[in-house]
């Protein structure tokens, strides 16, 4: 491409208004909402980056797919289109579609984990973590220094260290069941894993022999990263790298909300036969027949559809492009972000924005609530809310404290972009009135999600 414009690969024919509201009322909605924007209603929200996953616009080829599905219970075309389309993609022999990525995780690790073992990963999304300590096992993250520095630059931030998986795999391989990683890496950034660290995992993995499980859910943001960025990929396409990836595991689970291109959705794919018998049978009691595991035949059909078009390389161009560009204003006027700019979302660096509110007093909160309040944005905290509470019921400081905005797919356009990047230019310019925050009721496991604030 030699034009310097990367232009929307799509044109809209569909629209949805959005709703401009008052500060006045968003300090109404927020303080009703507990000052936790995962309680507000989406209605209130100008511009939505709470997530990536399901937020997705879909295609006219999906929703014609969708049309056209086959709602048999058992056996429906539906589903061996499905199979088809994720079997061409992984080749995994078994395919076990799941209502979410965190269905397909539960299954996984509810019939393979014991107590006390351990699950290696880059950094375990905060579901894969939640459904492995469910299990009374451990989940270690094993990023690579980098990937813990949110100013670091390196190309592969989301690689995880091999040096330490191998120690733990000949020191306690004994406890290790499999070892995952995930792509990319969502809660070290966004950041990618390169294909020679997939290699590297896959060695480690023959010599211990242990089975390698990738995390799926964003692997053609993974695979672009690794077109552009790797020594010698350049001349593949997108598809073929993703296919590389996911032959150096035996197997993977997957939420098709996010590189699905889907709203709901998911699957788990696996060569073991055994481990794919038991996980049927638990499919069966928990989500449904192994044909529709808890989805409708148009699910089935619109993730079908979503796969093929996630690989194709001007809408992967146009994707990395946009949160590049986010990350690009903002670094210009020295916000600090996680560097470089990851795949599907820009992690504000809350923890360096704002020194006066330690940890446990919560500046992803403190830096979320304010872009809410000031400008309607609702982006979400990834920090010591998140990932601070440890199973033993004390609290820690999360290894970042970020505020992540995340980018629906082909939902916001460019001026939306450019209006975040001004919000969140104007409330960094306001930081030092900004003050921390107390929880005053949470949940016992994955407290962020429903967790109630006070300012202090
Ligand atoms: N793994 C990763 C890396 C994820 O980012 C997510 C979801 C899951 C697993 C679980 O998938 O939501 O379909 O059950 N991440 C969303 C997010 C929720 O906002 O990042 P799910």
């Amino acid at each position: 491409m030699d034009f310097r414009t990367v232009i929307e690969p799509f044109r809209i024919r569909s629209v949805e208004s959005v709703k401009f509201t008052t500060r006045e009322d968003r300090v109404a909605a927020l303080r009703a909402a507990g000052f936790n924007v995962f309680r507000l209603h989406a209605e209130d929200v100008l511009i939505d980056l709470l997530t990536d996953s399901g937020t997705g616009a879909m295609s006219a080829q999906q929703w014609a797919a969708m049309m056209q599905s086959d709602e048999s219970y058992a056996g429906s075309r539906s589903f061996y289109r499905f199979e088809r389309v994720v079997r061409d993609l992984t080749g995994f022999t078994h395919v076990i579609p799941t209502h979410q990525g965190r269905a397909a995780e539960r299954i996984l690790f509810h019939t393979t984990l014991h107590p006390g073992q351990i699950v290696p990963n880059n950094n375990h999304f905060d579901t894969t973590r939640a459904n492995i300590e469910v299990e009374e096992a451990e989940a270690l993250d094993l990023v690579i220094p980098e990937g813990r520095v949110p100013r670091a630059l390196h190309p592969f931030k989301g690689n995880i260290d091999l040096e330490r998986l191998d120690h733990l795999l000949s020191d306690h391989g004994d406890r290790v069941p499999l070892v995952m990683v995930t792509v990319t890496n969502n809660s070290g950034g966004g950041q990618p894993v390169s294909l020679e660290n997939l290699h590297g995992v896959r060695d480690l993995c023959d010599k211990y022999e242990k089975p390698f499980f990738l995390d799926a859910c964003r692997f053609a943001e993974n695979a672009w990263f690794i077109k552009v960025r790797e020594d010698g990929q350049g001349g593949r396409t997108p598809k073929e790298i993703a296919q590389e990836m996911f032959s150096l595991a035996d197997g993977c689970t997957m939420s098709a909300k996010k590189d699905g291109l889907a709203n709901i959705g998911g699957f788990l794919a696996l060569n073991d036969n055994a481990w794919a018998e038991s996980a049927r049978n638990l499919l069966i009691l928990t989500e449904g027949f192994p044909t529709y595991g808890g989805l409708a035949g148009y699910d089935l059909e619109a993730i079908a559809q979503g796969l093929e078009e996630v690989v194709e390389e001007p809408y992967l161009r146009y994707r990395i492009r946009s949160t590049e560009y986010l990350g690009e204003k903002l670094t210009a006027a020295g916000v600090p972000i996680i560097q470089p700019p990851g795949g599907h979302a820009i992690y504000l660096d809350a923890r360096e924005l704002l020194p006066q509110v330690p940890p446990t007093q919560y500046p992803g909160i403190a830096l979320a609530n304010e872009l809410y309040l000031e400008k309607g944005i609702r982006g979400v905290e990834i920090g010591t809310v998140m990932f601070g509470m440890r199973p033993d019921g004390r609290e820690q400081p999360g290894p970042m404290d970020l505020v992540r905005l995340a980018i629906p797919r082909r939902v916001y356009a460019q001026s939306h972009i450019d209006y975040v990047a001004e919000a969140v230019i104007q409330v960094a310019g306001g930081r030092d009135r900004l003050r921390g925050y107390r929880i005053t009721s949470a949940p016992r496991v994955l407290r962020h999600f429903t967790a109630m604030f006070e300012a202090l």
